[in-house]
């Protein structure tokens, strides 16, 4: 398929690419993964290919496989088919915030993203662009599923500086509402975006904001309905105990670990010396979020943390880890689940695997779990 070929040519490609000029392959990449993404998510394949040997069941709902995309792949929640005909365990769409967004802008380069391929990683500063809550919701509502293939939803805050903390959770618990409304299978709150204007404080306010959803909409829910919480690969590992304590009590029914990282110095370390002038030029000039390999360990360490925490604290409700930075094989899906992860998600390495399997993707990496 196009889709296939495209990736695959663009992978032989990308090496030579990332030597153009720091600012030049930034506003290449940038541009061209708008364009791909486009036509990539309304190309599902013809064939398909169901999961068998990993199954579960969680929260009520079956996952065919414990893997599946992370948010940000599907903002406006298209691409359901795309995914459900390769395999993924669950589907999720978002994330969403109340007004439309059109991301991030800055030097000229619109959502300014860039590979680091040898590295297996990337850097992103996009923004949270989408098309807002209701017309998510209103495309989720017509979804219809494949068995073992769920519909989830990743939600944020709207980060606009200029409205008040009472506004933006009320814009989300309405929010929420909808999403129960429409048949959402599983929400998630993304409470780690690195790349807005909005300062969402520390652990302490996240606390207050996720204590309110709790009484607003956790305590209302008119059915199940698993509300996860996704925070950074950055989270300090002595925090992970007192975090995941919060989220149990407030009634939350799972953690994802985690979003992509600020910690531009010590991610620089594991890039191939070839990538750290295109790495050092989009840190300085974006800021934004790096993901892929670097964050492989960190997300693992962090899975473990809430696993002990767990084991040592069992909680009244089905509460479960999720895995997501830098996975990028069955290896990764393996490893997540041994220490303690029910379900991973990828992103930097689902597109890697692409460019080199094509929608076979998830029958290869279910071919070696
Ligand atoms: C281009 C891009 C856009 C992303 N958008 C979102 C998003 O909208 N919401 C979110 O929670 N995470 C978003 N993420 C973070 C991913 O969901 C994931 O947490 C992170 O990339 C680490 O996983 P990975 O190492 O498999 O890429 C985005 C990541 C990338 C690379």
């Amino acid at each position: 398929m196009i889709t296939e070929l495209l990736a695959a040519s663009e992978a032989r490609l990308r090496p030579l690419l990332t030597r153009l000029p720091p600012s030049l392959a930034v506003r290449l990449y940038s541009l061209s993964r708008r364009h791909y993404l486009s036509s990539f998510v309304d190309r599902p394949p013809h064939r398909s290919f169901d999961p068998h040997g990993q199954e579960r069941t969680l929260w009520g709902l079956q996952f065919r496989s414990p893997l599946f995309n992370a948010a940000g792949m599907f903002k406006n929640g298209e691409g359901y088919w795309l995914v459900a005909r390769q395999g993924a365990g669950a589907y999720l769409a978002g994330t969403t915030t109340h007004r439309r967004r059109s991301g991030n802008r800055r030097h000229g380069v619109a959502q300014p993203f860039t590979p680091y391929p040898r590295s297996g990683a990337a850097s992103n500063w996009l923004g949270l662009p989408n098309v807002g809550h209701r017309a998510v919701a209103r495309r989720l509502k017509r979804v219809q599923r494949r068995l073992g293939c769920p519909v989830g939803v990743s939600a944020a805050i709207c980060p606009d500086p200029r409205l008040g903390d009472e506004v933006k959770l009320e814009q989300l618990t309405a929010a929420l509402e909808l999403y129960e409304a429409v048949g959402v299978d599983f929400l998630e709150i993304n409470e780690s975006c690195p790349n807005t204007a909005d300062d969402p404080g520390g652990l302490e306010e996240m606390r207050s904001r996720l204590a309110t959803l709790a009484e607003r909409f956790l305590a209302r829910r008119q059915r199940p309905l698993p509300v996860i919480v996704k925070l950074s690969c950055d989270t300090a590992e002595d925090d992970v105990s007192a975090v995941v304590k919060s989220l149990v009590e407030l009634g939350y029914d799972g953690v994802n670990f985690g979003n992509t990282s600020v910690d531009y110095p010590r991610h620089r370390a594991q890039l191939e010396d070839a990538e750290t002038a295109l790495y050092d030029y989009f840190t300085r000039a974006f800021g934004g979020g790096v993901s892929g390999r670097p964050l492989k360990e960190d997300s693992l360490r962090l899975v473990s943390a809430a696993a002990e925490h767990l084991g040592n604290h069992p909680p009244e409700q089905e509460f479960h880890i999720i895995r997501t930075g830098g996975i990028e094989d069955a290896e990764d899906v393996r490893r997540s689940l041994e220490a303690g992860a029910s379900l991973c998600q990828w992103y930097t390495g689902y597109f890697e695997a692409f460019s080199r399997h094509g929608h076979d993707l998830y029958r290869r990496l279910h071919e070696d779990l």
